[in-house]
């Protein structure tokens, strides 16, 4: 294969095969195991095995998928095939899951929240570091091609220098729809008491504050509105509260940018993300599909009336076109195990990690302060940061200047 053939192999997201794949294991085999599941051919991850506390599960989704289940936590920590563990747990499992993992030396990629408290969230971060171990969380959707050729856009000076963001993730009336119904394609039903119950901040704000922090840099302050709806949702199910299903607040980054994030399970879907900058205005319809177009519109020339300031739409083209072939579309369009690769890439020393522990904690921080905020209310300030993050080798302008050069 002639180095412009490995250049443009590296662009689709099936890698070249050029050594052993990852061993990973599942923790967790419950509705988004499934997603996991299906995206895992995309990549270079061999599923040694899976276990759930509940062995009906494990044993229902290790013969669907046809891999090996076992018999405890203990067995995947013994077994050196297995480098990652995805911990797929439910979020109050997720710490004690891994740091189990992480104290016996195991590589780990945890769903999202990395940790229900920030002090837990602190201490994966310096067990993992302190054991060299890599740590890595979801939303993975940063990795996406939507999410790539935006921060593209912005590297580019498309829109010139950002100053506002609208991030919408509304979920549409949950509680109006029949969720006591939606199984996974291994039967897992949809958890939703554990969904009322955490609620859509933990669960929903972190897509949107995984982009706006990769884009803007570190979050200084976060004030924010909370409140609970719809609380009769899980009435004669679950007697505790459910968590508040709408949120709205206003991040400020030290970079000067303005971020107004919204999400709930109240008004009608809406995954819209609009970034306002001096030159023009960017836009995407779904965080949630990796292949989303996005558009952008710029000043224009002689503003012909008082609201004809901006072109008409015209469409970014994506830095690569999203056509990974394993996909899990009955709910979301999202290329799950992108995120787990991304870390498996990292232990093999094929590159450096792109979803960082220290920015998974920043955005917890901030997550974290959007419920404090709303409770108390109060503005709070952020603490943590992280070193910047890098986009994807093949959404740089240096890979594009590469393949050329190659080429000519
Ligand atoms: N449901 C979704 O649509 C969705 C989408 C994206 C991300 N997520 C995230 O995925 C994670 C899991 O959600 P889910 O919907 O699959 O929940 P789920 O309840 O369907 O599955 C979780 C599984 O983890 C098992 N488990 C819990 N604690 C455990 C432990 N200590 N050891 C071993 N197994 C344990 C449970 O028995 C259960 O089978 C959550 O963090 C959630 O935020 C869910």
């Amino acid at each position: 294969m002639s180095a412009v053939d490995n250049l443009a192999e590296k662009k689709t997201p099936t890698a070249v095969l050029c050594g052993p794949d990852t061993g990973i294991a599942f923790v967790g085999c419950g509705y988004v195991a499934d997603f996991y599941a299906a995206t895992l051919p995309n990549h270079r991850l061999n599923l040694r095995g899976v276990f759930d506390a509940r062995q009906e599960r494990a044993e229902t989704f290790g013969a669907f998928h046809k891999v090996p289940v076992y018999p405890s936590i203990e067995a995947i920590l013994a077994d050196d095939s297995v480098e990652i563990v995805v911990n797929l747990t439910n979020p109050s499992s997720h710490y004690d899951v891994s740091r189990r993992c992480l104290e016996a030396g195991k590589h780990v990629y945890s769903e999202k929240p990395l940790a229900l408290r920030l002090d837990h969230a602190s201490d994966l971060l310096e067990l993992a570091s302190r054991r060299g171990l890599g740590l890595s969380s979801a939303p993975c959707s940063l990795l996406s091609e939507t999410a790539q050729s935006l921060w593209h856009a912005l590297r580019g000076g498309v829109i010139g220098q950002p100053r506002l963001a609208y991030a919408e993730l509304d979920d549409g009336a949950i509680h109006q729809m029949p969720f006591q119904n939606w199984i996974s394609i291994s039967g897992a039903p949809w958890p939703y008491v554990d969904e009322f119950r955490t609620g859509p901040i933990m669960e929903h704000a972190g897509y949107y504050v995984t982009w706006l922090t990769a884009f803007f840099g570190p979050a200084t302050a976060v004030t924010s509105y909370a409140g609970l709806l719809v609380p009769d949702r899980l009435a004669g199910v679950d007697p505790g509260p459910p968590a508040p299903d709408f949120a709205c607040a206003v991040i400020e980054f030290a970079s000067g940018v303005i971020a107004r994030l919204t999400c709930g399970t109240v008004a009608p879907e809406n995954h819209t993300f609009t970034i306002v900058g001096d030159e023009g205005v960017l836009s995407v319809d779904d965080c949630w599909n990796f292949g989303a177009p996005v558009t952008v519109r710029t000043r224009a020339d002689s503003a012909r009336a008082r609201h004809h300031y901006l072109t008409g739409p015209r469409t970014y083209p994506l830095v690569r076109p999203a056509d990974y072939p394993h996909r899990y579309t009955d709910t979301h369009d999202m290329d799950f195990a992108r995120g787990v690769a991304d870390l498996a890439a990292s232990v093999r020393g094929e590159g450096r990690q792109h979803l960082t522990a220290e920015h998974a904690v920043h955005v917890l921080e901030i997550v974290l302060a959007m419920a404090r905020s709303a409770a108390e209310p109060a503005r709070v300030r952020i603490d943590s940061t992280f070193a910047p993050l890098a986009p994807q080798d093949w959404a740089t302008d240096q890979f594009e200047a590469d393949v050329v050069a190659l080429r000519s």
